[in-house]
């Protein structure tokens, strides 16, 4: 039996046509949310992601503006830039693409944005939330697949779930999703990263497998409990003759073989990375209403 395919380019439609009428709302005010992205450099993946969120914001009428940074950018630059954008009751929304360069410390660049419009939700003061359970900006990528659970009828409540990789971005924030005392969440969770022994016998165990380690095929058929949900985050390049650009998409799990086992299985592309750009758009709108009670 083959698995059912998550469909995140459906799902994530429904997300952002729901966002429709409270743009259109904010409009009647003369109000237009605003996001401001951030790019140092011109890391291939990250240029095609911030693509996609100009894409995004064009497509629900949300005005969106891109900082392009030469590689070299001091620090100080890119904190004097920020320091003005918090300023800027125009700006929604500010979003500092990772990863950033050596010279530039993360965590500084991080923690200078606004708590406020950091619709990424990787400020120190937004992480300390969500841990705590409090009203936050959870970070897009694992609140998409907390979505896609509850559009999916996919009722995380009790079961094991096992992550795989703990980065800030996704597998820690994911973890916290999961765990919450919360209708939705309410998951016993398992995370294992680099230095985890016997991976597959503890993927073997998950009801809910989440992969986000950035490395094709790694969770393979065997890594799977027949009949589990399995959640693929990565993203990655691999090369292609055969495609015109000489690469295509890949995720973490090799998904024709997996899809014989899992009873769900969400594609990649299509998958995860849809709902990244549209719970992004969601916390975009959210900070401008935010904003008006402010
Ligand atoms: N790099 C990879 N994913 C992300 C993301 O969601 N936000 C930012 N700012 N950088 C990223």
């Amino acid at each position: 039996m083959s698995a059912k395919i998550i469909d995140g380019k459906a799902i994530s439609n429904q997300v952002m046509e729901d966002l429709k009428p409270r743009i259109a709302s904010l409009k009647e005010k003369g109000i237009i949310p605003g996001l401001t992205v951030i790019i140092v450099g011109k890391d291939p993946a990250s240029m095609s992601y911030i693509k996609s969120k100009g894409k995004a914001c064009e497509r629900l009428g949300i005005g969106s503006e891109t900082i392009m940074l030469k590689e070299n950018t001091p620090q100080n630059d890119l904190l004097a830039i920020i320091e003005n954008l918090n300023l800027n009751p125009r700006v929604h929304g500010i979003l500092v693409q990772l990863p950033l360069p050596d010279q530039i410390d993360d965590d500084l660049v991080l923690e200078s944005i606004s708590p406020a419009k950091d619709v990424d939700g990787f400020s120190p003061v937004n992480m300390g939330k969500l841990i705590a359970g409090q009203d936050c900006f959870v970070p897009a990528t694992p609140n998409g697949v907390m979505e896609m659970f509850s559009r999916s009828n996919i009722d995380p409540e009790g079961k094991h779930v096992v992550i795989i990789g703990r980065s800030n971005i996704v597998g820690k924030p994911m973890a916290a999703l999961l765990m919450q005392k919360k209708k939705g969440a309410n998951a016993t969770v398992t995370l294992c990263h680099s230095r985890t022994k016997n991976i597959p016998d503890i993927t073997r165990q998950a009801d809910i497998l989440i992969a986000a380690i950035g490395q094709p095929n790694f969770v393979t058929a065997e890594m799977v409990r027949p009949g589990a949900v399995v959640i693929d985050i990565g993203i990655n390049r691999v090369d292609d003759d055969s495609r015109e650009r000489g690469y295509r998409i890949v995720g973490d799990v090799d998904f024709e073989a997996v899809k014989e086992v899992a009873s769900a299985i969400t594609p990649v592309p299509g998958g995860v990375g849809r709902m990244t750009i549209a719970m992004l758009m969601k916390n975009t709108v959210q900070a401008c209403e935010n904003s008006l009670s402010q």
